[in-house]
């Protein structure tokens, strides 16, 4: 069978590249083949991963982005076309988590996680969007969480930032679709990262977490890199609007 998952000759953007989730997602865009664009703030991390990709035979453009400034997001896009030509792919994954209580939530907090979590995605968005329409082609995956579909204690406005990246993939979808980009989004669960290093290091709360979820692990980032190839490639030609929880069953009985 003819290798659909092939991304070769594709330019893929990745926020939030520098770790975790978005790290994971890069490794396996540049193994099926594309060339990626690697932003976030920390650009030796960024770089260490360019060396590994680069090592591999793709090629890469490491620049560092803050997702909160709209400025650094349009030098991400005008830098990528400037270095590959094009931009076919993007993946919105750079997030933050801040835990306080619903009573606590204040103005900083409520800024500080929309604007990367959510306002960060729209911005890239729409940047990349104008470039994919003008070759009638692209993909977005935005990741959004299973916080976006249950509410989750001490993360309001966590909750709330992924909630809307589910409702912002649908309508960039309605109106993307027609100039040729599908847009989706994938929820992860549990996922061993940065993120949520301090939670899995207490064995009794880990242990509370193993429980509930059916396939019996935490994820890892690859799990959600799957995934995302699935979405960037031509096998998802017909997917858009989709929000695909990846949590290893967990949602099944929250
Ligand atoms: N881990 C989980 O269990 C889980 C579950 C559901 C959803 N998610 C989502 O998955 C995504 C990735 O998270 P992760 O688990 O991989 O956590 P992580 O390892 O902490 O990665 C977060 C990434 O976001 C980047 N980032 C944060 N603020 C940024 C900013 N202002 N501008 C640019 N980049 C920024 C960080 O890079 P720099 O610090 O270098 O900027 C880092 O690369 C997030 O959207 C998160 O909400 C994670």
């Amino acid at each position: 069978m003819e290798n659909l998952l092939n991304l070769n000759g594709k330019t893929a953007i990745v926020t939030g590249a520098s770790s975790g989730i978005g790290k994971g997602i890069a490794q396996y865009l540049a193994k099926a083949g594309a060339n990626i664009t690697l932003a976030a703030r920390r650009l030796e991390k960024l770089q260490e991963l360019a060396k590994e990709i680069e090592s591999n035979g793709q090629k890469t453009l490491p620049i560092k982005v803050d997702v909160t400034q709209k400025e650094d997001i349009q030098k991400m896009v005008a830098e990528t076309i400037k270095h590959f030509g094009k931009v076919d792919i993007l993946v919105n994954n750079a997030g933050i988590l801040e835990y306080k209580n619903f009573l606590e939530v204040d103005e900083k907090n409520w800024n500080d996680v929309l604007n990367v979590n959510l306002r960060g995605y729209l911005w890239a968005g729409q940047e990349a969007a104008k470039e994919m329409a003008k070759n009638k082609s692209g993909k977005i995956i935005n990741i959004a969480s299973i916080a976006g579909f249950a509410a989750f204690p001490q993360i309001t406005v966590y909750n709330i930032s992924k909630a809307g990246v589910i409702m912002l993939t649908k309508s960039m979808a309605a109106e993307l679709g027609p100039v040729g980009i599908n847009v989706n989004a994938i929820a992860p669960g549990l996922i061993e990262t940065e993120m949520t290093q301090d939670i899995l290091k207490d064995p009794k709360t880990a242990e509370g977490f193993l429980a509930k979820i059916p396939v019996g692990r935490t994820g890892k980032p690859e799990d959600i890199a799957g995934v995302a190839a699935f979405l960037a490639s031509d096998l998802s030609n017909y997917v858009s609007g989709e929000t695909i929880v990846v949590d290893g069953g967990w949602i099944c009985h929250l």
